[in-house]
């Protein structure tokens, strides 16, 4: 194999596994999060099925949310 096509990291890949418990990509969770303007973990998880096993991606998809979630802006 040719040693300049293997990358250190996933990083950015959109095949990349974010959740290993039901092989849910992070290109699934940013898709679902931007097109349903998705927001908390439970949604993900209705959504998806991401979180859904040992929970150890929880925090992972709050990054996600955190990322790629519309923001909504508190009215006093
Ligand atoms: S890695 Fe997501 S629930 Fe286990």
């Amino acid at each position: 194999m040719d040693p300049s096509h293997v990358h250190e990291s996933c990083d950015g890949c959109p095949a990349k596994i974010v959740c290993r418990c039901l092989r849910v990509t992070e290109a699934q969770v940013v898709r679902m999060i931007e097109r349903l303007e998705l927001r908390t973990v439970h949604d993900l998880r209705k959504y998806t099925g991401a979180g859904d096993g040992c929970t150890c991606c929880h925090e992972k998809l709050e990054e996600y949310l955190g990322k790629h979630a519309c923001q909504i802006e508190a009215v006093v």
